[in-house]
Formats: structure tokens, C-alpha cells, sequence
């Protein structure tokens, strides 16, 4: 996409944190906005602030858990916009605990938020994407998607991972068809995301993937998606050298988990 200027994007969990500053990058570069969240009151402060600064911002409060969720967005958005261009899959909620003690109901949950909102997305936009032969799809996933540092938040692992997968799978597919994708691979990131995160069980020691990747903030990451959206990147890890980190486990797989199991624990986490 060469331009941003009038662009319509949709992104979820634009109230808060990474979604937040990935809207404010977009309308700094001239998008309109579909601002989705559960919080109104985060929603309505967004577009009045970014309204302010010219931006046209249609906040729509929905939970991207449900069903039919993303078609009221997609047709809000038409209705406001007629059309969209850029899909920004955010959301993720963390959930804490030993594997033997989270819920088959909190693994639903999880799956239902983070993982499930991906593949309901994909069913409401990328029919529009594919038959308007342009657009962009941007996948929120995590560090805890592309290596394993921890086993406290598995349901949240596992969903990360197979967003990167989906996203792999949809970038083959979309590029040849003019529709970009990128898989966001956030480490550390000073959100709210560790703010009233069930615990389940004793709970588990929250790792952090490693002390090389220093805490950003949010309007780093959000440059890096308007970036990334522009020059057509698909992997954009927040910190380059997750890479190094990528190559160790590849370069001999057990060896690694015994590097992870003699790391330290217990140390206060703010990583997703
Ligand atoms: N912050 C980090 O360190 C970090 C690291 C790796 C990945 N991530 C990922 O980045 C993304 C954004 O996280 P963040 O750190 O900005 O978190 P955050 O908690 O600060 O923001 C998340 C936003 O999503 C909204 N939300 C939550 N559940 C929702 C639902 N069911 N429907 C609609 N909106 C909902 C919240 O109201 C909030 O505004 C997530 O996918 C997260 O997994 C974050």
C-alpha cells in the first residue's frame, strides 16, 4: 500500500494499548478509522481525542468474542466509510496458571478472544479484500507465539502460535491476490495486558521471555504497523534480536528447553 491517506481501517482493542497507538500511527498518516473495543468509555475518548487532530474515527463497541460480532463491524464500516482496506486483528487476553490447573473453560475462553476473533474476521473481511483486489490484514500475535519461555499462560501460547500460522498461510495466499499481511510479534510492551489477568490454581511463576528485550511503548509498535503496512512486511517482531532467539531453538530444540528450565523464575512479568 503506498499511501495510508483515506484509507479505511478497522482495528480491534483500539481503545487501549497497542491498538490504541497503531490508530493514532494510521490517522497520523491520514486513515480513517473503525475503532472496535468492549470499552465505551476508552472508544469514545479515542475518537474524540484523534477527532480533534482531524482524523475521522467511528468508535463501535463490540466484543470480538461473539458471533456475528465482525459483520456489524463491517457493515457499520461501509455503512459510515464504503469501504475498508485495512484489517488490524489486535486483541489477546492473558490467562495465568500450571497446565494442570487452568479449565477447559478458560482454554475455551481464550480460544474464543484471541484465536477464534482472527478466523471471524477473516470470514467478514476477506471476502470484501479478495473481491476489491487490494487491502491489508495485520495478525497481533506475540513472542509467546514464536518461542516457548514459559508454561503459565499456555492457552495464551498456543493461540499466538497459530495466529502466526494462519498468518504465514494467509500471506502465500493474499499476496499474489495484491492484499498484504503482517504478523505483529510484540515482546515486552508497557499495555494494561497484565491488569486483572485470572489466575487459576497456586497460579504460575510469570516468566518473561528474556531480559534482552527491553519494555517499549505502545507508539514504538504502532509506527512499526504503519510502517509495516506500507513497505508490504509480513514479520514484524517489535525487537529485532528475537531472531538470535529464534535461531538457538532451531539450531538444537532440547538443548533449549533446558536453557529455558534452568532460567530463573518468578520474576514479575510484563510481557504478553
Ligand atoms: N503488551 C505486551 O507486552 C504484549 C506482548 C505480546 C503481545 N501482545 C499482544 O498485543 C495485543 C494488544 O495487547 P495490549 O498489550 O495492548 O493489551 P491491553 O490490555 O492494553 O489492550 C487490549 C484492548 O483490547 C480490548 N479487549 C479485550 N478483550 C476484548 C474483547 N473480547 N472484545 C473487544 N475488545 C477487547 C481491551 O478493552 C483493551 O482496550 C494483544 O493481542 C496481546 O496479546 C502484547
Amino acid at each position: 500500500m503506498d499511501t495510508l491517506r483515506d484509507k479505511v481501517a478497522v482495528i480491534t482493542g483500539a481503545a487501549g494499548g497497542i491498538g490504541r497507538a497503531v490508530a493514532c500511527a494510521l490517522c497520523e498518516g491520514g486513515a480513517r478509522l473503525v475503532a472496535v473495543d468492549l470499552d465505551d468509555g476508552g472508544l469514545h475518548t479515542l475518537a474524540e481525542g484523534l477527532g480533534d487532530r482531524g482524523a475521522a474515527v467511528l468508535p463501535h463497541r463490540a466484543d470480538v468474542s461473539d458471533a456475528g460480532a465482525f459483520e456489524a463491524v463491517r457493515d457499520a464500516a461501509l455503512r459510515r466509510f464504503g469501504r475498508i482496506d485495512i484489517v488490524v486483528n489486535n486483541v489477546g487476553v492473558l490467562t495465568n496458571g500450571l497446565p494442570e490447573d487452568i479449565p477447559v473453560a478458560e482454554w475455551q475462553r481464550i480460544v474464543d478472544i484471541n484465536l477464534m476473533s482472527v478466523v471471524r474476521s477473516n470470514a467478514a473481511f476477506l471476502p470484501l479484500l479478495i473481491d476489491q483486489g487490494s487491502g491489508h490484514v495485520v495478525n497481533t500475535a506475540s513472542f509467546a507465539g514464536l518461542f516457548t519461555y514459559s508454561y503459565d499462560r499456555l492457552p495464551y501460547a498456543a493461540t499466538k502460535a497459530a495466529i502466526v500460522q494462519i498468518s504465514e498461510g494467509l500471506a502465500i495466499y493474499l499476496r499474489p491476490k495484491n492484499i498484504g499481511v503482517t504478523v505483529l510479534c510484540p515482546g515486552p510492551v508497557a499495555t494494561n495486558i497484565t491488569v486483572g489477568v485470572p489466575s487459576f490454581g497456586r497460579g504460575a511463576p510469570l516468566r518473561i521471555p528474556g531480559e534482552q528485550f527491553a519494555l517499549l511503548e505502545p507508539a514504538v509498535v504502532g509506527e512499526l504497523v504503519a510502517d509495516a503496512i506500507l513497505r508490504n512486511r509480513f514479520f514484524v517482531p517489535t525487537h529485532a534480536n528475537v531472531v538470535e532467539e529464534l535461531r538457538r531453538r532451531a539450531d538444537d530444540w532440547d538443548a533449549y528447553i533446558d536453557f529455558q528450565i534452568s532460567r530463573d523464575r518468578g520474576k514479575a512479568n510484563t510481557d504478553g
